[in-house]
């Protein structure tokens, strides 16, 4: 059985509880984010297979570019932290400062790569929750799914070189 590149929920309520779960850390985790800039608040929640759930928030510089999402601020924290730890689920929230209701946010193409790198490096798919722009909730089944045709490692090997002999 192949799985779905992706499914969508017109309701959180939809979703199956892990999924849930990770939304609302990501929320909560939101009201944490550095964003004096955007005032844009982005939350990531993370669940790695032995059950932990570590979350990260989007943290930006008055020299904008030196800002970095919160999907790759936990990712990195992951890889730093829990090295022997696989990533099993990842759910991104947004939210404007002082507003109750979620904003849609769906990952940037950057972070997009930085999961096909995780996922490539543990060998196993990393689900993604997510809302799109039409507040509707999205389950990747991976990062691949969402980012078809990705570099990766096996783009490096010198054997796709044409003149490697
Ligand atoms: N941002 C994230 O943290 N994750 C996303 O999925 C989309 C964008 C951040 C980057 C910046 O701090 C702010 O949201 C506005 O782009």
């Amino acid at each position: 059985m192949t799985m779905k590149a992706f499914e969508i929920f017109d309701s959180i309520d939809e979703l199956d509880s892990e999924s849930k779960y990770l939304a609302h850390k990501a929320k909560e985790a939101a009201s944490h984010a550095y964003a004096p800039y955007s005032k844009f608040l982005v939350g990531a929640a993370v669940l790695l297979e032995d059950g932990k759930v570590i979350t990260g928030t989007n943290q930006e510089n008055a020299a904008y570019p030196s800002g970095m999402c919160a999907e790759r601020v936990v990712m990195y924290a992951i890889a730093s932290q829990y090295s022997d730890q696989k990533i099993v689920k990842l759910a991104v929230v947004a939210k404007r400062k002082n507003a109750k209701e979620l904003f849609p946010a769906t990952s940037c193409g950057a972070c997009r790569q930085v999961m096909l790198e995780f996922e490539v490096r543990q060998q196993s798919p990393i689900q993604v929750v997510m809302q799109d722009q039409n507040h509707k909730w999205v389950v990747a089944s991976s990062a691949e799914s969402l980012l078809p045709f990705g570099f990766t490692k096996v783009n490096l090997e010198h054997t796709h070189d044409p003149s490697y002999q």
